[in-house]
């Protein structure tokens, strides 16, 4: 498939500087002020590169993590650089019982759901968790010995009992917080989009989330970034 514009949009900058730094990009601003969103340009071969950061939160000097950015982020990225292909790098949560190791890479496919949006009331309880479609990601999986596997959003990094049991029913294998509100914006607009996560923590074993993650970040944004990168060349061949 030939795309020209694809665009990155990446919740926590610590994630999208080694991404940054890799393709080349250069920072242009702020994306549409007064919107914390940042936004960085390049180009591959004829393939214009955008991607845009969810940026900071002024009130407590955070990254703007979570599905409402993600949501402003997407909305207003369509609007100004009208992609027409959308990646989501970053990072995640794996789960042991089904063989996740820290560092591994996995594409979203075949598709993206919520797990914290319960509302069990008919009709409302399946558009709760979304069951977004995504770009059929198995060809680029094969090429770059990724895995593949459907990816559950919510908004905590923490869990409950129920979002598991929401988790295990659906079959999902890596938990994050931002990829399903990008989804639902790509699917509103016809763009085509996956998401690529970097495992920082596993989910079913006994480490608290927050020490993992934290443990783990640079070295899994190492790993997230080589994939991007690879990626993009692929699609700028
Ligand atoms: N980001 C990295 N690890 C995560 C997890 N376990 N849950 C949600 N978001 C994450």
């Amino acid at each position: 498939m030939f795309f020209k514009r694809i665009a990155l949009i990446i919740a926590v900058e610590d994630e999208a500087k080694p991404i940054i730094e890799g393709l080349g990009l250069s920072h242009k601003g702020k994306l549409l002020s007064p919107l914390p969103m940042e936004f960085y340009e390049g180009r591959h071969n004829s393939l214009n590169i955008d991607l845009v950061t969810s940026g900071k939160c002024d009130r407590f000097n955070v990254d703007n993590v979570g599905p409402q950015a993600a949501i402003l982020n997407t909305a207003t990225t369509i609007g100004r650089l009208q992609p027409d292909l959308i990646i989501n790098p970053g990072t995640a949560g794996g789960f042991v019982s089904v063989g996740a190791s820290i560092g591994d890479v996995y594409l979203s496919y075949p598709m993206i759901c919520y797990h914290d949006r319960r509302i069990p009331i008919p009709g409302f309880d399946a558009y709760g968790i979304g069951s977004y479609y995504c770009f059929d990601t198995r060809g680029i999986a094969e090429e770059f010995g990724l895995k593949t596997g459907i990816i559950s959003t919510g908004s905590s990094l923490d869990y409950t009992d129920k979002d598991l049991e929401l988790i295990k029913s659906y079959g999902g294998v890596v938990k994050e917080m931002e990829a399903a509100s990008i989804a639902w914006v790509a699917d509103l607009y016809k763009i085509p989009f996956f998401a690529v996560k970097s495992i920082t923590d596993l989910v079913d074993n006994f480490t608290p989330t927050e020490e993992e993650y934290l443990r783990n970040l640079t070295s899994a944004s190492m790993a997230l970034s080589r994939e991007v990168v690879r990626i993009i060349k692929y699609f700028a061949q």
